[in-house]
């Protein structure tokens, strides 16, 4: 679906070309065209990312690192290949610095896990914000409460934004663990500054990047931090694969967090020895599917973006955030004509994530209303049930855009929210 409107969007960027590497866009929903706004939860994915995970199984399936036979060695090379893509493209030093996990979550947990017990004792203090998915909230919860140290926060603004001037660090500050952009309110946090703080006090680092990862250009070795978590499902991968990023000399002072196959040198039952990186952090068979379709998706993403190709640390944002900005743009002012409409997170630095409160109307039937017309938003609290305390509401209705969203679709979600908003009030 696009329109005149999207003809200037697109100027140099072809938004029609690269809608046609979808093939879900083409469903009908509902007996509508689909418009699919909830990418922030997960993105839709390109057709050579759906092919390579599928030749994978077609031609190559054997497990990764234990045969000498041929489909073993093809298919550890594939999963290698993938990550010394992803190794370039967020600039590590090392490919045995990317761990391959499920995801985000499984990222942060094990950092916590992990980091808990190499650094945290009663009384030390771990330091997030107070717009953090639950996914970086909960596992430091849980370190925290075994091991006797205190979590504590970054106040955020009305606009969405950490109050820089209320970080509690302290002497006791061991971890520092925040996003680089929120999921609920698309603010773009200053990382870099709050990094390089941290480390002058000695903490170390840990950056949830499962919102930055399919917009900005991430560099972790401009960034600074020690450890970087990702998911491939929201940067056009599939599901149920995931990087950490760790710098090598944190990564060799960790202890591994899960124990099993592939992550030891020698077992006897006395005692096991670990092997070395990355292989000590990845215990059993990998999703070497998933994670060769989520080297696909990145390479994708670097042949459909030049920004991303580029790479540049300045630059930070890719093209594919610079469009979807344009949208935010759009979809907030023709949002903002609704009476009794708010919206939620105002950041000056946001990527293409709108959150939406409207008076008189639950966003849980603003959402059945518009899935009705074809319409995919997400509602509900987003897994930041403090940052919708601090806001005061239960929950927002929330477009997240992607790279092959179009103007005539925001125009569509505009229609729908007042007529939904006519059918409820
Ligand atoms: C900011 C943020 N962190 C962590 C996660 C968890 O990601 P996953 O469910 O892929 O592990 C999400 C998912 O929405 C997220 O938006």
């Amino acid at each position: 679906m696009s329109t005149k409107a999207d003809t200037v969007v697109k100027k140099g960027y072809n938004v029609e070309e690269i809608r046609a590497q979808f093939p879900i866009l083409k469903e009908l929903v509902n007996g509508k065209p689909l418009v699919y706004f909830d990418n922030a939860a997960t993105s839709q994915k390109p057709r050579r990312v759906i092919k390579a995970e599928s030749a994978y199984y077609a031609t190559i399936n054997a497990n990764v690192h234990r045969g000498v036979h041929t489909l073993s060695t093809k298919a550890t090379e594939a999963q290698e290949a993938a990550r010394e893509t992803i190794r370039k493209h967020i600039n590590a030093k090392h490919a045995h610095e990317v761990i391959f996990t499920s995801g985000t979550t499984a990222g942060i947990n094990l950092a916590a896990m992990s980091l808990g017990q190499l650094l945290l004792k009663k009384g030390d203090e771990v330091v997030i914000s107070g717009m953090e998915h639950h996914s970086n909230i909960v596992p430091w919860q849980l370190a925290c409460e075994w091991h006797g140290a205190k979590l504590k926060l970054i106040p955020i603004t009305d606009s969405g934004e950490w109050d820089l001037k209320q970080v509690p660090f302290s002497d006791k500050t061991r971890i520092l663990a925040i996003s680089h952009v929120s999921n609920t309110l698309g603010t773009i946090n200053p990382v870099k500054e709050l990094i390089a703080e941290a480390r002058k006090r000695g903490i170390i680092t840990v950056v949830d990047g499962a919102q930055a990862i399919a917009h900005l250009n991430v560099d972790v070795q401009d960034l600074g931090c020690d450890l970087y978590a990702f998911s491939g499902h929201k940067a056009y991968g599939p599901t149920g694969t995931g990087v950490l990023y760790g710098r090598e000399e944190l990564l060799e002072r960790m202890p591994p967090w899960q124990g099993g196959g592939e992550m030891i040198d020698t077992v006897t039952l006395e005692k096991s020895t670990w092997a070395r990186l990355p292989f000590k952090f990845e215990a059993g068979t990998p999703h070497i599917a998933g994670i060769i379709g989520l080297g696909e998706a990145i390479r994708w993403m670097e042949d459909y973006d030049f920004a991303f190709a580029k790479a540049s640390a300045e630059q930070c944002k890719s093209a594919f955030a610079a469009h979807e900005h344009l949208l935010l743009e759009h979809a907030s002012k023709e949002l903002l004509t609704i009476d009794g409409l708010r919206i939620i997170g105002t950041a000056k630095e946001k990527v293409g994530v709108i959150s939406f409160v409207i008076d008189g109307v639950h966003h849980y039937d603003l959402g059945t209303l518009l899935d009705q017309q074809g319409i995919a938003v997400r509602t509900g609290h987003h897994c930041t049930q403090p940052l919708m305390d601090h806001f005061g509401v239960s929950g927002t209705t929330r477009a997240s855009f992607a790279c092959f969203n179009t103007i005539a679709e925001v125009d569509a979600m505009v229609d729908g929210v007042k007529k939904g908003v006519n059918m409820l009030r």
